[in-house]
Parts: structure tokens; C-alpha cells; sequence
């Protein structure tokens, strides 16, 4: 992906930039000669000429007004990828944590896109990423917010991808298994992957028109025993 000499320079906002796959692609991207602004709510350890970070919680009440002060001073962007992402456990007393997941895993995203989406669309041109989970087809009693905000996210940004696609403008949704980063604590991980290779998917995805990208595909066999398994539990 590295950009010839002539190329005008890539400019992308990635949230969710200090740590996991969304520093790793920063990294990469920076490398291939892309201008990277970060948000997330710390600095993380990236320092590089083209790289600026903004420190900024997408779970809080004004995140999308920060935002457009953000693309107001450092845009307009090309790309958007969008990597916030937390889980939590099932409390039955407390179900306050499950709201942050969604606001963090959805309600932040679709504020995101709401307010780079339009620009794009009216230039015709962009690309608007998303990364979800293969557990959006999950249904999880452990952590059940996880599971529903990115089944949610995904229904949603596959939909603005076949909306947006006759302007020009690209949306994907990238469904991971099991990455190793500080996100995957559980304690079972089939197929766990790096996050190299997860940087590389992200990359590649990028550079492509595909609206959903799925992988690892040896994953998705479990995850569709898992489903009809949870089903049956349902039901009976
Ligand atoms: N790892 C996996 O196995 C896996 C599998 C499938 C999908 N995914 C998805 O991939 C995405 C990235 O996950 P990861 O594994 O790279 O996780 P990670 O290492 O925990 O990184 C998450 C990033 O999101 C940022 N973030 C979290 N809450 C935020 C908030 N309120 N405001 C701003 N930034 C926030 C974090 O930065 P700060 O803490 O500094 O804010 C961090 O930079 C997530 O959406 C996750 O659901 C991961």
C-alpha cells in the first residue's frame, strides 16, 4: 500500500490508536507513508512526524462536538477506521458497564460516521472502516452486551456500506476471531491470531472494496455450532 511519489498523502483518523490493532495499523500505515491522527482516552506510545494524537473519551456526552473540532483543525480525512472497543462481564446487579459497551462499541461509532460520513459522500469519495467480531452473531449470557453492540454495529454499518456505495464511498466491516491483545481475555482462544496479522487484514481491507471481511475462516464454523447450540438452549 505504500503510496508512489505522486499520489497525494492518505489521511485517516483512527479511534481507538493506543493500543491493540489500531496502534498496530497506525504503525503500518505511518510506514507506508500515510498522515495518522489517534483518539483514544490515553497517549499510548506512538511518536512519529505524521502521527498526531488526541486525547478524547468516545464514551463521553460531546464526544461527536470534540470530534468535529478535531476534523474542524487536523481533517478532512480520506479514511476513518474505527477500533474503540471494550467488553464486560455479566452483572445482574450492575447492568451500568454494559451501557458504556454500547455507547464505546456503537452509539461512538455511529456518532463517528455521522459526522465524516456526510463529507464523503458529498466528495464522493472515502472510506469509512469498522471493526466488529464474529461474535455479532452470538448470542453470549457472560457478556452480553459484547456480543449485541457489535451484532448491531454490524447489521448497521453493512447496511450505510450498501447505502454509500452508489456515492462512491466505501464502508467495511471487519469481523475478528480471537486477536491477541489485552481485548481477548478469555480463557479459551481458538484460532487466536496476532496482531500482526490482524494489522495486515486491516490493511489490505483498506485498500479494497469489500463490505464485510471475516476472518480467520476456520472460525466460523464454531461460531455457527456455537449459535445453534445457544438456540437450542433458548428455546428449551
Ligand atoms: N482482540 C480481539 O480478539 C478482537 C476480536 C474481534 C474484534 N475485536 C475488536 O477490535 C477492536 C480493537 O480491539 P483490540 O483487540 O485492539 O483492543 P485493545 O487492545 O483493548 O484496544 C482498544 C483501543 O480502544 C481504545 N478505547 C477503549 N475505550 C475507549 C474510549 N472510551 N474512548 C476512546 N478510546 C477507547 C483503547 O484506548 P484507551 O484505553 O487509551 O482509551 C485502545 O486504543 C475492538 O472494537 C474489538 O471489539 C477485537
Amino acid at each position: 500500500m505504500a503510496d508512489n511519489a505522486s499520489a497525494p498523502t492518505r489521511r485517516i483518523v483512527i479511534i481507538g490508536c493506543s493500543d491493540g490493532i489500531g496502534l498496530g495499523t497506525a504503525r503500518k500505515l505511518l510506514d507506508d507513508g500515510w498522515q495518522v491522527v489517534g483518539i483514544s482516552r490515553s497517549r499510548g506510545p506512538l511518536e512519529h512526524a505524521a502521527y498526531h494524537h488526541e486525547v478524547l473519551d468516545v464514551g463521553l456526552p460531546g464526544y461527536r462536538a470534540k470530534l468535529a473540532e478535531i476534523v474542524a483543525k487536523r481533517g478532512p480525512f480520506d479514511t476513518c477506521l474505527y477500533c474503540a472497543g471494550i467488553g464486560a462481564s455479566c452483572d445482574l446487579g450492575d447492568l451500568g458497564p454494559d451501557l458504556q459497551v454500547f455507547q464505546v462499541n456503537l452509539m461512538a461509532a455511529v456518532e463517528t460516521a455521522a459526522e465524516l460520513l456526510p463529507r464523503m459522500v458529498r466528495e464522493r469519495r472515502g472510506h469509512f472502516a469498522v471493526l466488529s467480531s464474529q461474535a455479532d452473531e452470538l448470542v453470549v449470557p457472560e457478556h452480553p452486551s459484547y456480543a449485541a453492540s457489535k451484532a448491531a454495529m454490524s447489521a448497521y454499518f453493512e447496511a450505510l456500506a450498501l447505502a454509500a456505495r452508489p456515492a462512491g464511498v466505501r464502508v467495511t466491516n471487519i469481523r475478528f476471531g480471537f486477536v491477541d491483545t489485552k481485548m481477548a481475555k478469555a480463557p479459551v482462544r481458538p484460532f487466536l491470531r496476532s496482531t500482526d496479522w490482524a494489522v495486515k487484514i486491516v490493511v489490505r481491507a483498506l485498500a479494497g472494496k469489500a463490505i464485510r471481511v471475516t476472518r480467520p475462516r476456520r472460525l466460523v464454523p464454531l461460531v455457527k455450532l456455537l449459535r445453534w447450540l445457544t438456540a437450542w438452549r433458548i428455546r428449551w
